[in-house]
């Protein structure tokens, strides 16, 4: 593939994946596979639980809202107090798992102290659980066993397959052990028989391990972390870091993992924003599709 190449000179520069022109493209086909189940008589639902009014998470749950709407998926909104008590959240989730018109469950994370994250997720419907993070289905994705795959790792791999056909004996470094990035998406790339090497903050010798990849997956939530030195020349670097930093000027901005200014020099990089962020929304959608197809079938 023909490399782009800088206005100063020869030097290449790295091709930025446009997530946010795959994730329209993406929400048009599930906007046309909810169009589809329509006449089948099932529009899709995806019920969004958010716990407290932490600002980030605000703004998450008011985007998966809009894109719902874009693509004819019904959302209802479910906006607790941060003081509600585990059980009534409990007792909220066994109302949704037993509503045969939703077919989507996500609770938006962080949870407030005081609230067990992992009984709550473990208490949505693994057929419901839009986000993948029940053990059913984190089982089945170790084993390669199909069920609904988290967000983030999905959106990456419709990223990374935009760019490569055949992964097998790639070296793939991952940089964070995450249960919602770092570990699914490590299954991914296994499953398509890349050789993947999953890094973490007590990982020694951390640039000279992702100077040998071929694929580096950012996400380790520290801005700038991968510099230009640790990337070598024709590497595609997917940058899942979104930190807020504020300027001396005092404004805000949000950044990636990567010092993406050093990596003119890989094949290709995603930027911040606008790379994996657009497609993790993009594949919850497609999830909830997923589970109300599923739901079809019994
Ligand atoms: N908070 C940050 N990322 C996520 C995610 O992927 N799903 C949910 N439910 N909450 C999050």
């Amino acid at each position: 593939m023909a490399r782009a190449r800088s206005s100063s000179g020869d030097r290449p520069m790295a091709q930025r994946i446009d997530g946010r022109a795959m994730a329209r493209a993406m929400l048009d086909e599930t906007a046309q596979a909810v169009e589809q189940l329509k006449t089948q008589g099932v529009t899709p639902a995806l019920a969004v639980v958010l716990v407290g009014s932490d600002p980030a998470s605000e703004v998450y749950v008011g985007r998966k809202v809009a894109q719902c709407a874009r693509a004819g998926i019904r959302s209802l909104e479910h906006r607790l107090p941060a003081e509600t008590g585990q059980d009534e959240l409990l007792a909220l989730i066994d109302r949704l798992n037993a509503d045969p018109a939703v077919h989507g469950v996500l609770i938006q994370l962080p949870l407030p102290r005081g609230i067990d994250a992992s009984l709550v997720l473990d208490r949505v419907a693994p057929g419901k659980d839009v986000d993948g993070f029940h053990p059913v289905n984190v089982g089945r994705l170790s084993s390669g066993t199909g069920g609904l795959v988290p967000c983030t790792p999905l959106g990456i791999m419709k990223l990374l397959d935009s760019l490569i056909d055949d992964y097998r004996g790639l070296d793939v470094v991952v940089i964070g052990k995450s249960n919602i990035v770092g570990k699914p998406v490590a299954m991914l790339l296994l499953e398509r028989e890349a050789t993947v090497t999953v890094t973490h903050i007590e990982t020694r010798n951390l640039p000279d391990v992702a100077r040998k990849a071929d694929v580096i997956v950012a996400a380790a939530g520290a801005p700038h972390l991968v510099r230009g030195y640790w990337v070598k020349e024709g590497a595609v670097v997917i940058d899942v870091g979104i930190t807020r930093v504020t300027d001396h000027d005092g404004q805000t901005r949000i950044v990636g993992d990567c010092a993406t200014h050093e990596l003119e020099h890989a094949r290709a990089v995603t930027p911040v924003p606008g790379g994996v962020g657009p497609m993790t929304i993009a594949c919850l959608l497609a999830n909830t599709v997923k589970a109300a197809r599923d739901s079809l079938h019994g």
